[in-house]
């Protein structure tokens, strides 16, 4: 037997366990139903298996644990803010640090910075918090990712991939000096958990060197983007996702991350760039919105926690066991029968809502109407990712009605075991064999902003 077919197990064993509350399936429907049939309003005590996010859910390990206790809670200056500092500039190669309470705050500073109105800014998708703060700064998000990445069946490896034909439209369109950066998503959380490819990278920093628009990645699961680079890209099967990373970064010009996610810890962020000036300019706005630079909005301990687990993300063995999890997960239901994004990408299974429930249309919210039901049948709490995450075009007020209506099964790292995923595969192709008997939704409630945090639907009549 070859490494690659040897399955995997977690590079870790179990020293602390937190138990689960079981309900009935009436309890679940009170609870849906008093949560406006939606899976955020929930509370986290009548979930059975939380499937909602990955981010801030992972388990630390007992020396993140342990670092806690480090914390230098000085108001400025700590410790931590210096030893992070260091393995930033180790695994992520950038010169400069700002740290943020969680992704949005970086994301927040960091267009408030660069973007002037009327500015355009490419990115490969959308991502709601992202989106929203370019929009908020005056500029209009434009996407350019493959379109491979919005067809949930194609088996196209590297469907995060920028399209350079449609960068090079753009910069034909607006003009480069309107377009201040691209940004540049790991694995992209709206098309799957998708990775880019190395190639397609050195490609997109030829273009942008030409033209120069600055490459700002959004790093918030780059190291899940590296190890498949390593798995599949050719040249970097004998590279540890260390390695991977490094290269990543150092072709780009900053990132913003939310730490939640690949780091490995419940709360935090940063904005990194090698532009003295910028970060210059971004310490003053962190000043303002987030708390003194040497700490962000995060306490000491959180800092130190995190400088720990960016170390353990890029543990290759993390990722083997990470990523196989999930795969293991989509394998089962994919067996099943179920629809499903493919291939699968790093953090999360995704249920292709258009095709599980034909019976509804897009206005009626499939993929809304699918994790609440989900929620009803077997406790899993699962998130949509569609049309109400889409939300409106500032300018028609229309539903964005995105291709892809997906409802997302995010594995938190560390935290559940094979068995629990066993558990969520049988309760998905339970549901699916009564699938004709979900209804859709309708609004009771819809806020402005990023209004699949907060909205309320009822179940169509
Ligand atoms: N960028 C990406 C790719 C994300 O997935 C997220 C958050 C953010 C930025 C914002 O970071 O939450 O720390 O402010 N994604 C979460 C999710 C909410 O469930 O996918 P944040």
């Amino acid at each position: 037997m070859t490494e690659q077919k040897r399955s995997w197990a977690e590079p870790y064993k179990i020293k602390m366990v937190e138990l689960l509350k079981m309900t009935s399936k009436e309890d679940r429907q009170k609870a849906i139903a008093e949560a406006g049939y939606n899976t955020f309003l929930l509370k986290s005590e009548d979930v059975y298996i939380d499937l909602l996010t990955d981010s801030g859910t992972s388990a630390m390990s007992d020396r993140q644990w342990a670092a806690l206790m480090m914390g230098d809670e000085a108001y400025a200056g700590s410790a931590n803010f210096y030893n992070l500092e260091k393995v930033v500039r180790e695994y992520y190669t950038y010169k400069e640090l700002i740290p943020t309470h969680q992704g949005r705050g970086a994301e927040h500073i960091m267009s408030r910075l660069l973007i002037k109105e009327g500015d355009y800014v490419p990115g490969n998708m959308y991502f709601t918090t992202t989106r929203l703060h370019q929009e908020l700064a005056g500029g209009k998000f434009v996407d350019v990712i493959v379109d491979e990445a919005h067809d949930a069946g194609s088996e196209y490896p590297w469907k995060g991939n920028v399209c350079m034909k449609k960068m090079q439209k753009l910069v034909d369109e607006v003009g480069a000096d309107k377009i201040p950066y691209i940004s540049l998503e790991g694995c992209v959380n709206m098309a799957g958990g998708q990775p880019f490819s190395m190639a397609n990278l050195r490609e997109l920093k030829a273009f942008c060197d030409k033209y120069k628009i600055m490459i700002m990645l959004d790093a918030t699961r780059c190291c899940e983007n590296s190890y498949f680079i390593q798995q599949n890209e050719k040249g970097y099967e004998n590279k540890s996702v260390k390695e991977i990373l490094h290269e990543m970064c150092a072709m780009t010009d900053g990132c913003t991350i939310s730490a939640k996610k690949d780091s490995l810890v419940n709360i935090g962020g940063f904005f990194a760039c090698n532009d003295p000036d910028l970060a210059a300019k971004a310490r003053n706005m962190c000043v303002m919105y987030e708390g003194l630079h040497t700490y962000g909005g995060l306490a000491g301990r959180d800092m130190e926690a995190m400088a720990i687990g960016i170390q353990e993300s890029a543990m290759d063995s993390h990722q083997k066991a990470r990523i196989g999890q999930v795969h293991y997960l989509g394998e089962k239901l994919l067996k099943a029968g179920i629809p499903l994004v493919t291939p699968f990408g790093g953090h999360a299974i995704f249920l292709d809502a258009k095709k599980f429930l034909p019976h509804l249309n897009q206005e009626e919210f499939p993929a809304q109407a699918l994790a609440a039901a989900l929620y009803v049948e077997s406790g899993v709490r699962a998130m949509e990712r569609g049309n109400i995450s889409a939300g409106r075009d500032p300018e028609t007020k229309k539903n964005r009605n995105p291709k892809l209506e997906l409802v997302r099964l995010t594995i938190p790292r560390r935290v559940y075991t094979q068995a629990h995923m066993d558990v969520v595969a049988e309760s998905v192709i339970a549901l699916y064999e009564k699938r004709s008997q979900i209804k859709g939704l309708e609004f009771v409630y819809e806020p402005e902003h990023l209004r699949f945090f907060q909205a309320t639907f009822k179940p169509k009549a």
